[in-house]
């Protein structure tokens, strides 16, 4: 494993068939060449991920919806256009270019424009599309800085470009454009609110939406057990938990700890502003996995803007293990 800032590098790595690790603003993605089966099987097997579970196709600002996807409704230009660069997902119908082996096989693509400078870079030396889910182990955190990544996959990654810390901090959100409406898949950076303005009311996902594999209950889960309480919740939560003997963090805005220091427990501040919670969240469960402990109290966030989807990923964390994860 190579790391570094050099994006000729990088897509001399893509090019024979490796797999780069590199910025987004959501999180670092574990990207290979899309339109290699061979070097999209070499994520499945780092990741240690079921090939049943589809890659989104990241693409340069450049690129033409059309060459990806097919059957593309008005809707989901709009979108694009008033979204990409940036943190959201749109699951169209996949277009020849994309091989089921991307897919999982399915017959739609979830295709994203990432707004980092250096996933730009990277996608424009590179020329094609660069299917990457996040650049961790299966079921685990997502990675928000290089230093995660490398701790994640090691050796099983070729090159991890480094670009500091992820400025979102939750993964894209996603919507499916695939069946005529707009179904949001999977709350994330960026907010409901904005795409609704652009296409209505989003659905929520029903037995009949394409499978996201990856909001599975288990997914997005620390070491730790965490238990997501509403912010009125956290010191009965905490003194419930420390009754139990285990080492016990919470998680919670710093007004939070303003108002309430809590004792016998780790204090681990996040920012006040959803946003600013979404940017620290994976970095703040990861630090508290590092320091050992053994149950973390969160607060949720309200469920506006970015709130939505900080509270999804408390939820996800705290639900229950499966083998999957
Ligand atoms: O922000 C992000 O989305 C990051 C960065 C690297 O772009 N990527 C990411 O990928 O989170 P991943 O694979 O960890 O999560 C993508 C989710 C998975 O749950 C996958 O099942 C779902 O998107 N997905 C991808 N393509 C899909 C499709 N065609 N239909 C339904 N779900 C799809
Ligand atoms: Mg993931």
């Amino acid at each position: 494993m190579k790391r570094g800032t050099d994006i000729a590098t990088a897509a001399d790595v893509l090019r024979a068939g490796g797999l780069v690790a590199f910025p987004t603003e959501t999180v670092y993605g574990l990207g290979a060449d899309a339109s290699s089966d061979a070097a999209v099987a070499r994520i499945f097997a780092a990741k240690g991920r079921p090939r049943a579970h589809p890659l989104i196709v990241h693409l340069a600002p450049e690129a033409r919806l059309d060459d990806w996807a097919i059957d593309v409704p008005d809707a989901a230009r709009r979108l694009a256009a008033a979204a990409w660069p940036g943190p959201l997902t749109i699951i169209l119908a996949r277009g020849p270019r994309v091989s089921l082996a991307t897919t999982g096989g399915s017959e739609t693509v979830g295709l994203r424009v990432p707004a980092h400078p250096m996933a730009q870079a990277l996608l424009r030396a590179f020329g094609g599309g660069i299917a990457a889910p996040s650049a961790n182990r299966f079921g685990a955190v997502s990675p928000t800085t290089a230093d995660h990544v490398v701790a994640d996959l090691g050796d099983d990654v070729d090159y991890v470009l480094d670009g500091g810390a992820c400025a979102v901090g939750v993964e894209s959100t996603i919507v499916d454009l695939s069946r005529g409406r707009a179904v949001l898949l999977r709350p994330g950076g960026l907010a409901r609110e904005a795409i609704e303005a652009i296409t209505g009311p989003l659905a929520v996902a029903d037995v009949a939406a394409p499978a996201a594999p990856g909001t599975l209950a288990s997914h997005y889960a620390p070491r730790a057990q965490v238990i997501a309480v509403l912010p009125h919740e956290v010191p009965a939560a905490v003194a419930a938990a420390i009754a139990t003997g285990r080492r016990v963090a919470v998680l919670a805005p710093t007004s939070a700890f303003a108002a309430w220091p809590p004792s016998g427990a780790v204090a681990r501040a996040l920012p006040d502003d959803v946003a600013g919670m979404a940017r620290e969240l994976y970095a703040a469960l990861r630090d508290l996995d590092a320091a050992g402990v053994d149950v973390v109290i969160a607060a949720l966030p309200p469920a506006a803007g970015l709130g939505e989807a900080v509270g999804d990923r408390l939820l996800r964390a705290a639900g229950p293990r499966r083998s999957e994860s």
